[in-house]
């Protein structure tokens, strides 16, 4: 193991209590929540890997914010302080706070995307492909061909396929391109980090057809930290100036701010220049998240994004963050378990096809190891394969992924060495018995987003 574990650089002044049931009793909950992750109680979560979206621990001092915030209706303190971080942080002068990202989607596709429409991005994350598709429109995703293989490190595996992305504007007519989403880091691929260069080149491509380019920015400053590490020329520079830079070559921005700017609510919309374009948005705000200066958050929500947008910045945390992920990946490393590699920035992707070669598309792989992990050791995880991708909203059949991982995410500032260590050890074990894995079926299902609701069974 070559991999040391990077410290924490803070200390710990309140615990929460979480508990391990009993093997039999995780079999019962899991088997009683018709294996679906989501339909677990939380308290009956060992280590809760679900997800790394507002799961965050927040600092001492955005816990002080909850009580210095202003819980004005109109123009509190909050959100001019919110406003000031913002645009500190980002460049751009047009600020909308909203209660998360998919608000800001849905507010913005709703203007830019109808029926006839695409969006074309290196990944769309499951709700931003579901809010172009409630536009009317359709999703196309152009991710590097590099993605695809777990196996394959090269630095920057998120990257947009600029290539393609010509070719799809030109196959699909430059009118026709509502927008251009490059998802920065790419979630979906692994949290693979998108290079300032593709950025930059993708930019040039919307330029040259005039078709807007939006920064799914959910992970902002992960990507900044990689960005820092692995690309030529910017050792030197500071993470805001990184980020700064990457949002200079955008029109316009989503954010779900649950995640690198470590809060537990919140999200933001940003328009570089465009006034009218914003303009028709703070109309969109107040109908659908309320009025502008709060856009569905509390005052407390406001304050402790505009003190976590800072902290999400440091690069001592940041070091410590990204470790994490390496510490966990160079364990799997050593016992041959396969996946995204280099890791990401918010989580382990692990190949789950991979695991298990004998379970098809269409059975879950993915799911099947979420279901084993929380039988395994209570650990709560879940897939990022055909079964999140869902149907073909045009023909209903099932789609078929690219890749089947089941997603480890961390939550930001919460679990230690030590239940990183259990994680690894829980995935050795299934390793071993990874041939007598079955897959699963769907008994039932919603129309979009089926994931978070559908019903499983046992094949066999
Ligand atoms: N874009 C990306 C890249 C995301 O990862 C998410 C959420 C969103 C947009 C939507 O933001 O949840 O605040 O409405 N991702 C979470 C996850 C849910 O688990 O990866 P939201």
């Amino acid at each position: 193991m070559s991999v040391k574990y990077i410290p924490e650089p803070f200390r710990i002044k309140m615990v929460e209590t979480i508990k391990m049931l009993s093997r039999d009793e995780r079999e019962l909950k899991i088997a009683e929540a018709k294996y679906n992750m989501f339909n677990l109680r939380a308290e009956d979560v060992y280590i809760d890997l679900l997800t790394d979206s507002g799961t965050n621990a927040m600092s001492q001092e955005q816990w002080a914010g909850v009580m210095r915030a202003d819980e004005a209706y109109a123009g509190g303190s909050s959100y001019f302080k919110l406003l000031e971080a913002a645009r500190d942080v980002t460049g751009y002068e047009y600020i909308q706070p909203v209660h998360q990202g998919r608000a800001a989607e849905k507010i913005l596709f709703g203007l830019l995307l109808r029926e006839g429409k695409y969006s074309i991005s290196n990944m769309h994350f499951d709700t931003t492909r579901a809010h172009v598709e409630l536009a009317g429109a359709r999703a196309i995703d152009c991710v590097v061909p590099e993605a695809g293989d777990p196996s394959k490190r090269v630095p920057f595996k998120g990257n947009m396929d600029v290539e393609k992305l010509e070719s799809l504007i030109k196959k699909y007519g430059a009118e026709n391109i509502g927008l251009v989403v490059i998802t920065v880091t790419n979630n979906s691929a692994g949290g693979q980090p998108v290079s300032m260069r593709n950025v930059r080149e993708t930019a040039a491509v919307c330029r040259k057809y005039n078709i807007k380019l939006n920064i799914d920015a959910a992970r902002y400053a992960e990507n900044a930290y990689f960005i820092k590490q692995r690309e030529e020329g910017y050792s030197n520079k500071s993470i805001k100036e990184i980020i700064n830079e990457m949002f200079s070559y955008a029109d316009m921005f989503t954010m779900s701010a649950k995640k690198d700017s470590i809060v537990n609510m919140g999200g933001l919309l940003g328009i570089k220049e465009d006034e009218q374009l914003f303009s028709s948005c703070k109309v969109r705000t107040i109908s659908f998240e309320g009025f502008i200066s709060y856009g569905g958050l509390s005052g407390r929500d406001l304050e402790c994004l505009a003190i976590g947008l800072y902290e999400g910045l440091d690069e001592n945390y940041l070091r410590y963050r990204i470790g994490q992920m390496e510490y966990l990946a160079a364990l799997l490393d050593d016992a041959g378990i396969i996946y995204q590699a280099p890791v990401g920035g918010h989580g382990v992707f692990v190949d789950a096809q991979a695991m298990f070669p004998h379970i098809p598309y269409y059975e879950f792989p993915g799911q099947a190891l979420a279901v084993e992990l929380y039988k395994e050791a209570g650990i709560r995880a879940c897939d990022i394969g055909s079964y999140m991708l869902g149907n073909d909203p045009d023909t209903g059949e099932q789609l078929h992924s690219a890749f089947e991982f089941t997603r480890l995410a961390v939550p930001r500032r919460v679990y230690t060495q030590a239940h990183l260590d259990v994680i690894a050890d829980a995935l050795i074990e299934i390793k071993v018995r990874a041939a007598e894995v079955k897959g699963y079926r769907i008994t039932w299902e919603p129309p979009v987003l089926r994931h978070f609701q559908a019903s499983l069974e046992l094949v066999g």
